[in-house]
């Protein structure tokens, strides 16, 4: 009888060190390739560079390789319990950090039909992640950073976006990492906000900082990284100048446009019923959108309906009656916001906006009703949650500390502890040397 051999893999960069191990897999027998699914992969680490067919059309040109099949998540054990190998083979890299539990199950998995684990040493000097790294300084495209939106949102159930108001923020949300015990954490993508970008501006949230000025934040931030951007255009103005705004941002590489369902002189929403805002109609965002989507060039751009009926204290049968609209206009996905302390309306909002046969992607921005959790949203079928501006108003009181100890004392001394060395922020961005 035929001898099989079962090896699970990413395979989004194929390197010496993949090669190896399916050269050792090969040896012992018939090689199926298990190619984690883009969801799978999503699960534990980024989205991978190649989509899950490009990836299938590489392995399966691999020497060695017998069959590709495609397994649907981070374990092996349904694969495995279908294939019945008599070998797994992997990296010997998989004994600590995230992996660990994995692999010890693939062990028990094997042990109910006496099948074996074989570790083949990690090939020193080239990794996965070190090829990322080089791929990160090289950076991106246009049209590889337009699409990434689309591919994060098949591949998770939610993805996290935090505010950008310059090339600063951008590289922090580029580049923060931490490691938790389900494996690295990190954000998906930037937020164009425009009260951040106005506010980094000194000028008031009234669509008072033009299209042409906000362009230039994001291209000063496109050039310092990879994530994808959804821009806020607040209204999205006269649907005449929107068209021009859509295909602007598409060039450039930006994966979404959100625009808000009011008119007239736009006031932030965080203000609610407080100011004098009024809600566009139907008929005209509906327009807009449409004439918005015609404007696009390519099938990969979203345009996002953000419904301010919730903010003006209109309830959620009205918010409905403009998710179902918008939808039905070419909207690829709905903003619902919401100021209250609590996530309460935005739950009901979500579960009645969940049954929607057209239902397309969910954002929340969670800036008032702050102690509900990502996972929360998640249960309630929010597919995108928006930080939107923390990382501004996080900066702001640092600056005025910092100003003030400075008067205070006379001297700069005090504020010392409070602020990054001269050392680190020389080295803060390389090639300054
Ligand atoms: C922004 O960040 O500019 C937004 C979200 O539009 S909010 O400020 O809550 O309106
Ligand atoms: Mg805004």
């Amino acid at each position: 009888m035929t001898t099989t051999v079962y090896v699970g893999m990413s395979a989004d960069l194929i390197h010496p060190g993949h090669l190896n191990i399916l050269n050792k897999a090969a040896e012992l027998g018939e090689v199926t390739v298990g190619l984690l699914t883009d969801a799978a992969i999503a699960s534990y680490k980024r989205v991978p560079f190649m989509t899950f067919e490009q990836r299938k059309v590489v392995v399966e040109n691999i020497k060695g390789v017998e069959h590709v099949i495609p397994q649907e998540t981070l374990s092996y054990s349904d694969n495995l319990r279908k294939l019945k190998p008599d070998y797994v083979v992997h990296g010997d890299d998989w004994k600590d950090g995230v992996q660990k539990e994995t692999r010890q199950k693939v062990i028990d998995v094997l042990a109910e039909w006496n099948g074996k684990l074989v570790e083949v040493p990690y090939t020193k000097g080239i990794s996965s992640s070190l090829l990322h790294t080089m791929m990160k300084e090289i950076g991106t495209t246009p049209d590889i950073r337009l699409k990434s939106l689309r591919r994060l949102l098949a591949a998770k159930p939610i993805v996290r976006f935090l505010d950008i108001h310059n090339a600063l923020s951008g590289l922090i949300i580029e580049n923060t990492k931490i490691m938790t015990s389900d494996g690295p954490r990190e954000f998906d993508g930037m937020w164009g906000s425009s009260l951040t970008d106005s506010t980094a501006k000194g000028k008031p949230d009234i669509e008072a900082v033009d299209v042409s000025c906000r362009m230039v934040t994001l291209n000063e931030v496109m050039e310092v990284t990879t994530k994808p951007i959804i821009y806020d255009a607040d209204t999205g103005g006269k649907t005449e100048h929107f068209v021009f705004t859509v295909k602007t941002l598409e060039r450039l590489g930006v994966s979404a446009v959100i625009i808000e369902d009011k008119t007239g002189l736009k006031k932030n929403s965080l203000f609610g019923t407080e100011v004098e805002q009024t809600q566009d109609s139907i008929e005209n965002f509906s327009a807009k959108i449409r004439a918005g989507k015609n404007a696009q060039a390519t099938r990969d751009f979203m345009i996002i309906a953000r419904i301010e009926s919730l903010i003006l204290g209109k309830g959620i049968d009205h918010a409905m009656e403009r998710a179902m609209a918008f939808l039905n206009a070419g909207a690829d996905g709905i903003m619902i916001h919401s100021r209250e302390k609590t996530p309460d309306e935005v739950f009901e909002f979500c579960r009645r906006y969940n049954q929607l046969e057209n239902r397309k992607p969910l954002v929340a921005v969670p800036s008032s009703y702050n102690s509900v959790t990502e996972k929360e949203l998640e249960e309630h079928g929010v597919n995108i949650v928006i930080y939107a501006n923390h990382l501004l108003r996080s900066a702001y009181p640092a600056m005025v500390k910092t100003a003030q100890s400075i008067l205070l004392h006379g001297r700069s001394a005090e504020a010392d502890n409070d602020m990054m060395s001269i050392k680190d922020v020389l080295e803060l961005i390389p090639g300054g040397k």
